[in-house]
């Protein structure tokens, strides 16, 4: 079904699935990123086609922990972590997508939660970070929610088009001790199957 398709059924029955990405995923992802609100969102050089998404996922490793959310088994969103090595394996690095139609909705908060379990309770990450546009207040205020915080910022970072944009770095540690570990098993009661990202369906935010 084309991608307008999904839209329409959304509507019809307001429901979707979150699950690992696959390699099948790289055509709707690779339309999801050409959207204009995605496309303004990416600090990287916009993807050309397909076969370049799927390169940059390739050129990332396979240790990575990356989900889609699909309607009718198409990628609507995209949020990946992506853990670092050696004296940064405590790190992960974020990126978080969501096709412009289904935005503002409750989706990138959803994948935002899961990508958040994951890396307190199943990596133990202390620290996850991410580069984003000073103009991209939609991204910064819902990482702000999450506990993210500005930790600089970065002149002329990237180019969008002939223009020179700055960025945020942005970051949230993981709290330590007791405290965490009570966060844990409240979270894993709650949110056992999105840690194991297994599929679920969910309900859309009208
Ligand atoms: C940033 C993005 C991932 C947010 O996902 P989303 O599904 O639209 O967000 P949600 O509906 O879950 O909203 C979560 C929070 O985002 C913020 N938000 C949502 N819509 C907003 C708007 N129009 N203006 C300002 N903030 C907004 C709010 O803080 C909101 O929380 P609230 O509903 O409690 O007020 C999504 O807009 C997106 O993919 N943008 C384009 C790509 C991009 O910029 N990615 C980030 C790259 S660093």
């Amino acid at each position: 079904m084309s991608l307008a398709g999904s839209v329409r059924s959304s509507v019809a029955d307001s429901a979707f699935e979150i699950r690992r990405r696959e390699k099948r995923d790289a055509d709707a992802l690779f339309r999801m990123f050409d959207q204009p609100q995605c496309r303004q969102g990416m600090v990287l050089e916009p993807f050309s086609s397909a076969s370049a998404v799927q390169a940059w996922f390739d050129s990332n490793g396979s240790d990575n922990y990356e989900t889609v959310a699909t309607i009718n088994d198409t990628a609507i969103a995209f949020a990946g972590l992506f853990p670092g090595r050696g004296s940064q394996s405590h790190v992960g690095g974020l990126s978080l997508f969501v096709h412009d139609q289904f935005q503002g909705r409750g989706l990138g908060a959803l994948l935002m939660t899961a990508i958040i379990a994951t890396a307190d309770l199943l990596l133990g990450l202390r620290r996850i970070q991410l580069t984003v546009f000073c103009d991209n207040e939609r991204a910064i205020s819902l990482y702000r929610k999450f506990g993210f915080e500005i930790e600089g910022r970065h002149s002329g970072f990237a180019r969008r088009g002939h223009q020179l944009l700055d960025a945020f770095t942005m970051a949230r540690i993981a709290a330590g001790g007791p405290a965490r570990r009570l966060d844990a098993e409240l979270l894993t009661r709650d949110l056992s199957d999105l840690i194991s990202l297994s599929r679920r369906r969910f309900r859309l935010a009208s």
